[in-house]
């Protein structure tokens, strides 16, 4: 039906005879001329139709915004003046000849060009038009440059692209499961998997020796702007390998990635143990652009006055720490009483803070609401741990470590980004040496990655000590955003057994819930590992996506709904009893 897309016309092609079809962008009617914005997939073109072509003016004439129209006609420079260096068709337009409309629309629920203005929830449920959007379909062509390529990659280093199961049993990856229940099975449930982990293990069992796949997983967790509950891995696994092997093939996957679509060389990521990563900012998934650093003062603090500081100083599990802000004190009071309420998202029950006006003045150089209630030498031997210098302010964080590290760690992003202090583009880094398991409370320990995770100690130390115990596993992070993550697996039966209890997982529940892969690990498993990247998070860092949604074409709402297809819906009494499946009335009434 055409000869070029409308955005490809270009001035070599003046002169030609051209047909193409498009979408109505715009409608000018200026004395007697009709302009048509016409857009595809490509680009935006220029069309002019003259009131002497009679026909394809009048229908020229008629044409709405979001009619689909055919156009041939003649490429032309645009006269002097008005050539607009904005557009890529910009030094050319058409002459319309023969113009055909191909289809009518209704008044658009919304103007393309004023997205911005309507919500959220008008653009999900009407999805196709938002998708109409130039940035939205450049977004979907990257995303699939970026499967195409990571296909080809790992295709050209011996991987095999194998499909896994969607219809399974659970695979624990710290979410909960989406169930679906099964009509031959009354009673009976499949789980829709969070990952493909235990499948492709049993591949590297079976001695497909390099697997991938492009797996969709699916988790019923809380969402946040880079989640959703079905998401894309580029999932990968490989035998007789050790952490190297995978981590320097993948990273070399990125960095090629980001030389062909960003021309950006990320070059070699540094690694980071995940205690320093901790320590220094406060998370496991640091964003090095910002160059804030935390500074534990806790032995400082042990005797104190300030019982806010000095009971987490002297509890094992507290920590007090130090968010240093070269030229922060120009920061306002109500600046700082905005991050207070932003650390309190964090459970942090406050924000302490000093200012150094003007250190070589004493104590009469430093603003604060807390120094009161220090002595001078703590106050002068804080000063010098942080290398404080006038104009900087210090922040300070004082609770349990988690909230202390969760509180200041997403301060020292915020502050960094108010402050304009970001001194990379791009700041990629590994984490490793991450703990196997992490305090579940209650006496119960919790594994930090997923139980499939090999330790770097024997089942015995394991056992002994699980805190204590490191594992083998490791983290891309990218900009702050865990892109993707793995490890090297258990390979040994007894060692599996042994991490299930310390997990607290009974033998029979091992048995029935991963006694396929407990029994495949006894028939010869290879050493091997792996590891999975977020398909999603990697596209949205590529295009700078303030949400995962822009980057997967009908995502799902912060409340895991489907605005255009209004899933998940009810289903009939019959279908329900179909399945065995009855609906408890509470529930039915909190719905
Ligand atoms: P993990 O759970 O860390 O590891 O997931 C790997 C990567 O998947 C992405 N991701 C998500 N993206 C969007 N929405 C979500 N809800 C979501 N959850 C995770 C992240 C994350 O880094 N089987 C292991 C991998 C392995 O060990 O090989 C796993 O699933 O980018
Ligand atoms: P208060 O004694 O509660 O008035 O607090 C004195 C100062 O310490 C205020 O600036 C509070 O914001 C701050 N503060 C209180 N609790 C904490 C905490 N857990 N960590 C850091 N600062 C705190």
């Amino acid at each position: 039906m055409r000869t070029h897309y409308c955005g490809d016309l270009n001035a070599t092609l003046i002169g030609d005879t051209v047909t193409v079809c498009g979408w109505v962008h715009r409608r000018r009617d200026h004395g007697g001329v009709i302009f048509l914005d016409l857009r595809d997939r490509h680009g935006v073109l220029q069309v002019v139709v003259d009131p002497d072509t009679v026909e394809a003016f009048a229908t020229a004439d008629r044409a709405r915004s979001e009619w689909v129209m055919q156009i041939t006609g003649l490429v032309r420079a645009r006269p002097e003046g008005t050539v607009n260096a904005d557009m890529a068709t910009g030094e050319i337009e058409l002459l319309g000849r023969e113009v055909a409309v191909l289809n009518t629309a209704d008044t658009p629920p919304f103007q393309l060009d004023e997205h911005a203005k309507v919500g959220e929830e008008v653009r999900l449920k009407h999805r196709y038009m938002d998708l109409r959007r130039p940035e939205m379909l450049s977004n979907l062509m990257l995303r699939s440059r970026v499967s195409t390529f990571v296909r080809n990659f790992l295709a050209d280093h011996g991987f095999v692209d194998t499909e896994t199961p969607i219809l399974t049993r659970a695979t624990p990856e710290g979410a909960r499961d989406y169930l679906v229940p099964s009509r031959v099975h009354k009673g009976e449930f499949f789980a829709l998997p969070q990952s493909p982990q235990l499948f492709k293990q049993l591949l590297m069992v079976a001695g497909l020796d390099r697997y991938f796949q492009i797996a969709k997983c699916f988790r019923d967790e809380d969402l946040r702007a880079d989640r959703q509950p079905e998401f894309t891995q580029i999932d990968l696994e490989m035998s007789f390998v050790d952490e190297d092997a995978v981590m320097n093939l993948t990273e070399q996957m990125i960095r090629e990635l980001f030389i062909k679509e960003m021309g950006v060389d990320l070059g070699v990521f540094p690694r980071m143990p995940y205690a320093e990563a901790m320590a220094r900012f406060g998370s496991d998934k640091p964003d090095l652009r910002i160059p804030l650093e935390l500074v534990d003062i806790k032995d400082l603090m042990a005797e104190v006055d300030f019982k806010v500081f000095r009971e987490p100083a002297t509890d094992p599990k507290g920590r007090v720490t130090v968010l240093k802000v070269p030229g922060g004190s120009t920061i306002s009071r109500k600046e700082i009483d905005d991050y207070t309420k932003f650390v309190g998202q964090y459970g942090a029950k406050g924000l302490a803070w000093v200012k150094v006006n003007a250190r070589a003045d004493g104590l009469d150089g430093l603003q604060s609401p807390i120094l009161k209630f220090m002595p001078e030498s703590v106050i002068w031997a804080l000063m010098d741990r942080v290398d404080a210098a006038d104009g900087d302010i210090l922040f300070f964080g004082a609770d349990s470590e988690r909230v202390v590290s969760d509180a200041l760690g997403a301060l020292r992003i915020k502050v960094g980004h108010d402050l304009n202090l970001l001194t990379h583009e791009w700041a990629p880094l590994w984490v490793v040496d991450f703990p196997m398991f992490e305090d579940a409370g209650d006496g119960q320990v919790a594994a930090l990655h997923h139980p499939f995770t090999a330790p770097t100690v024997t089942a015995e130390v394991l056992k002994a000590n699980p805190l204590a115990a490191l594992s083998r596993a490791y983290d891309m992070v990218l900009n702050g955003t865990e892109l993707g993550g793995g490890s090297i697996r258990i390979h040994d039966q007894r060692m599996q057994e042994a991490v299930f209890s310390v997990l607290n997982i009974t033998p029979e529940e091992q048995r029935e819930k991963f006694g396929f892969l407990l029994d495949a690990l006894r028939y010869g498993a290879p050493p091997h590992g792996g590891l999975a990247f977020g398909l999603d998070r990697l596209v949205m860092l590529m295009l700078g996506a303030q949400s995962i949604r822009d980057v997967i074409a009908f995502p799902k709402t912060q409340s895991a709904t489907c605005l255009l297809t209004d899933a998940p819906g009810a289903v009939s009494a019959e279908q329900l009893k179909e399945v065995g499946v009855r609906i408890r009335q509470e529930k039915a009434e909190s719905m």
